[in-house]
């Protein structure tokens, strides 16, 4: 990618080189504001003129979720009623040198505006009478009068592509749109107390910190996580959505088989992520390309083992969409089309824990009694292969079966793979499934390749299935139920994919 400096010159033109003058050290600090280095006054003047006019304004509809995000910032200043609250989007993160991470903007703002630009800020300003003024401050077009477009190599528009008007963003998005230059001058004096989600830009937090009573504590960012316990219409569709494209991604994996036999897990990882990006947003968290023992590693996304016939391949991926919600499914397949006989007691067992969990998924349930429905019928699996001897009550009792069952049976899912991971316990962890919950039920059984009290058959086996399931008031909805879940359904949907 192109710099966005030119090389530091001195002033009769040569390139820079042996130690920094001062003239070149204010050019290097400039490099470091993004900026063009000592352009020459006929360049400055030339890039000022020569361009066709701007095309008319094209008039974009408003976004789809405009009246939820609006009923969820109404929600939340209801809550924090006096108080100057702010939503930052973030910045992107260092990858190394001067790359960084692709942007992503913050869960909490993107969840509040519909909007996903780096360095927007949604601030509430308290009214005197109750309620807040809400604004979102964004970076407006560039000018090329200043020569702004081209000099500022970090917004300029020539960098990064055109913006619409702050007030085409406005209609847009709903929402009263400002000038980001303006923000500092904004945020001066201190009418209220200040709370800002933290975590996300940290130059803010630092700038408010400097100059008024920032609660830094975190019940903002609670407070939004326990919003989204409850998904509304579009958030499900969007879900829906998300599973949908992950199915497809999940497909094309299975016909790209043979190619992943010949390279590695990153070939699988590739072809997902080709789906993720064309579909979608991008992955909505590292996909776990673990084929043989790798699956055993929960977190294993080097994704640089080999992919052989015979194993099992165990791939949690999820597609995040536009609109940046998730899906998180895992599907655990014969690399071959077929289980082996252990490969399949092991594949029922965790298929029949999870037919449990989903049983006593529906309105009113307890949240914990997914996952305890789950560890039972492991646990009672684990007794009958003789695997452990005490009764199943002792040994859930102990947590014994944790040494193979390892993690929780689920989640919440949004736009966070672990949605609302900040709500309070008590309406979260120790909570009741309320209609519109989105959750992924997931058990699974892991046996390490040197675990000794295991029959050695076992061994190097991990299973783990994952589907993302929506409460309904009588029930629940499994949003990925297309994707085949049982053994034989499995090898009939890969033998179907691979002649096709
Ligand atoms: N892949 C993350 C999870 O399943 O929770
Ligand atoms: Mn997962
Ligand atoms: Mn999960």
């Amino acid at each position: 990618m192109p710099d966005s400096v030119l090389p530091v010159r001195t002033t009769d033109g040569a390139a820079r080189s042996g130690k920094a003058s001062p003239d070149a050290r204010a050019a290097i600090k400039q490099r470091k504001n993004g900026l063009w280095a000592n352009p020459s006054a006929r360049l400055v003047s030339d890039m000022k003129t020569g361009w066709a006019p701007p095309p008319e304004s094209v008039s974009a509809p408003p976004i789809g979720q405009a009246a939820h995000t609006a009923r969820r910032r109404a929600m939340l200043s209801a809550r924090f009623p006096r108080e100057r609250l702010v939503i930052p989007a973030g910045t992107r993160k260092k990858r190394s040198n001067d790359i960084a991470h692709r942007f992503r903007a913050a869960t909490e703002y993107a969840y509040l505006t519909g909007d996903q630009t780096e360095g927007g800020v949604l601030i509430f300003e308290p009214l005197q009478d109750g309620g807040h003024e809400q604004s979102l401050y964004l970076p407006g077009r560039s000018s090329r009068a200043s020569g702004e477009f081209w000099l500022d190599g970090s917004s300029g528009e020539l960098w990064t592509g055109r913006r619409r008007s702050l007030a085409d963003t406005s209609r847009v998005l709903g929402i009263a749109c400002r000038d980001v230059k303006v923000l500092a001058e904004a945020l001066l004096g201190t009418p209220a107390p200040v709370r800002v989600v933290p975590g996300h830009d940290m130059a803010l937090e630092v700038d408010l910190a400097d100059q008024s009573a920032t609660a830094h504590n975190d019940e903002l960012a609670e407070v939004l996580s326990e919003m989204r316990l409850v998904k509304d219409d579009f958030e499900i569709t969007e879900l829906q959505s998300a599973v949908d494209s992950t199915i497809r991604g999940f497909e094309d994996v299975v016909r790209s088989l043979d190619r992943a036999e010949a390279t590695s897990e990153r070939y699988v990882e590739g072809t997902f992520f080709l789906r993720a990006r064309v579909e979608g947003n991008d992955i909505g968290y590292n996909t776990i390309c673990a084929a043989g023992a790798n699956a055993c590693t929960l977190h294993w996304s080097r994704n640089d083992g080999p992919v052989r016939r015979g194993d099992l391949l165990l791939l949690d991926a999820g597609v995040e969409t536009r609109n940046l919600y998730t899906a998180d499914i895992t599907r655990t397949l014969p690399v071959d089309g077929r289980f082996t006989a252990v490969q399949r007691r092991v594949y029922d067992a965790v298929c029949a824990a999870q037919e449990a969990a989903l049983a006593v998924v529906r309105a009113g349930a307890r949240y914990r009694d997914i996952h305890e429905a789950a560890q039972r019928v492991l646990a009672e699996h684990l007794i009958a292969w003789g695997i452990v001897r005490e009764d199943t009550d002792t040994l859930l009792a102990l947590d014994l079966q944790r040494r193979w069952t390892l993690h929780g049976t689920g989640h919440m899912l949004g736009m966070d793979v672990h949605d609302c991971a900040g709500a309070p316990t008590d309406t979260y962890v120790d909570g009741t499934l309320e209609p519109g919950m989105c959750l992924t039920v997931e058990p699974g059984l892991y046996f390490q390749p040197d675990d000794l009290t295991v029959p050695e058959e076992y061994r190097g086996i991990g299973v783990r299935i994952e589907d993302d399931i929506v409460v309904t008031a009588d029930g629940h909805r499994n949003l990925s139920a297309a994707l085949p879940r049982h053994a034989d359904d499995i090898e009939a949907w890969m033998a179907s994919l691979r002649t096709s």
